[in-house]
């Protein structure tokens, strides 16, 4: 059994691997003391296994579902909204919106900035970070996956590689409410390669499909897949679509690209995002191939033009680094592709929500930075940008700090904008 403090700290290793400052930048002793962390939680893990991983049984093929015929997109569907869902998450063959997505992103997309970034926009569909599955099924599961209501449509994304687990894991999170369980199949980190998880499971796609079979079973909510275009030297065509090919036959609904190939030595997984180039071509391709599978292009997109763009060839598009940056461009691409009526909040609408949140928060034993650190983008590209980061940043750190310094550091960046004062 992993205890709930090893579980958490073999998750917060690979949280350290994906940051945005990764390991190309860690002093020595940082990375000393990375590595030893990592091994410990190994062989913890490996004790908790017993050794390690056994091979999945071929399970029998189930039949992938067909997305209507009619719509470019899939209409967000009101069942989902019913309160009894709330609680067990939409059942297959109810459908999700699937246009607009934020990406999953290793110590950045965790509940509390869910939480912020559903202000900005009701629909847009929210992944967790990558949450190790044996972490799940052996550690502090509610610690790891609880999140708010309001987080809703949320699809929870599960690293690893061996069928039994991810079937445990995909079971407990659909028990948790998640809408939507996807495998993670294009982290490109040396330590997720070690545990033979991430984008390097590209070249076992018999091994993803016996993943994928394995987590259907276990769950009536779809079951994605996010991937690269390829990895290393197998960044072919045919090698994309044998992939694709076999992880649609075992049941994956909707598979999820970004639109660069992993390099899986010899660059940091900051540089895996930003130095193979993107090839879109590759994402349309697959959608033309596999006309029922849902498929939603990720990697490098930034405006309203370039998604509406991308839904011309494909059914949605993942952002992530730019909405998490600047989180004000998902009320322009909600409007942009959904064409309802939802307005723009304004900054102390949005300061109002999260300074609630942050109370109910702080009375559980949050501390205050965790949800502050996701909110130094809410003036991005404005100006009294920069007297909201210095009072957010400066002041969660004073004795004492407490919610209220929201709402100081709002009066700070309104301040600062001259048509307000
Ligand atoms: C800090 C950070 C952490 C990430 N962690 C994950 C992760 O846990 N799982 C995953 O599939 N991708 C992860 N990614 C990759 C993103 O999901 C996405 O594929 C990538 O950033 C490209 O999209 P973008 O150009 O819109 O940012 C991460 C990216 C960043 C910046």
């Amino acid at each position: 059994m992993l205890d709930p403090r090893s579980a958490h700290k073999l998750q917060l290793i690979y949280a350290s691997l994906n940051k945005g400052t990764d390991i190309a930048t860690m002093t020595a002793a940082q990375l000393i003391g990375l590595g030893i962390q990592f091994s410990i939680a190994l062989m913890v893990l490996g004790v908790a296994l017993g050794g390690g991983g056994r091979p999945c049984q071929l399970r029998p093929e189930t039949r992938s579902r067909r997305r209507p015929e009619t719509s470019p997109c899939w209409p967000h569907s009101p069942a989902a909204r019913l309160p009894g869902m709330q609680r067990n998450g939409p059942v297959r063959g109810s459908v999700i919106d699937r246009r607009l997505s934020v990406a999953p992103m290793m110590d950045w997309t965790d509940r509390h900035c869910r939480y912020f970034l559903r202000q900005f926009s009701p629909r847009v569909l929210l992944y967790t970070e990558m949450i190790v599955a044996q972490a799940i099924v052996r550690g502090d599961r509610r610690h790891l996956l609880e999140f708010d209501p309001a987080e809703h449509p949320v699809a929870l994304q599960l690293g690893g590689a061996e069928p039994t687990t991810l079937e445990e894991a995909a079971a407990i999170g659909a028990s948790f409410g998640y809408d939507e369980i996807n495998l993670n199949v294009g982290c490109p980190s040396d330590r997720v390669q070690q545990a033979t998880f991430g984008a390097c499971l590209m070249a076992r796609p018999r091994l993803v499909a016996d993943c994928v079979r394995a987590m259907r079973a276990a769950v009536s909510v779809p079951v994605t897949v996010k991937c690269r275009i390829g990895i290393d030297d197998h960044d072919d065509w045919p090698f994309l679509r044998g992939f694709v090919a076999a992880v649609a036959e075992a049941g994956c609904e909707v598979v999820i690209v970004h639109a660069r190939k992993a390099i899986l030595r010899g660059l940091t997984p900051k540089e895996n995002r930003e130095v193979p180039p993107l090839m879109y071509e590759r994402a349309w391709r697959v959608k033309r191939e596999f006309p029922a599978l849902a498929v939603v292009v990720n990697g490098g997109l930034r405006t309203v033009p370039q998604v509406a763009e991308q839904l011309a060839h494909v059914d949605g598009v993942m952002l992530g680094r730019e909405a998490y940056h600047n989180p004000y461009l998902l009320p322009a691409l909600h409007r942009a592709v959904y064409g309802d009526a939802f307005e723009t909040p304004a900054a102390d609408a949005i300061v109002g929500r999260m300074r609630s949140y942050a109370e109910r928060e702080s009375a559980r034993g949050t501390p205050l930075r965790s949800i502050t650190r996701h909110m130094l983008g809410l003036f991005h590209a404005q100006v009294g940008a920069r007297a909201w980061r210095h009072a957010l940043s400066e002041g969660v750190n004073r004795a004492g700090a407490s919610p209220a310094l929201l709402a100081g550091a709002l009066r700070a960046a309104l301040a600062a904008q001259p048509a307000s004062r």
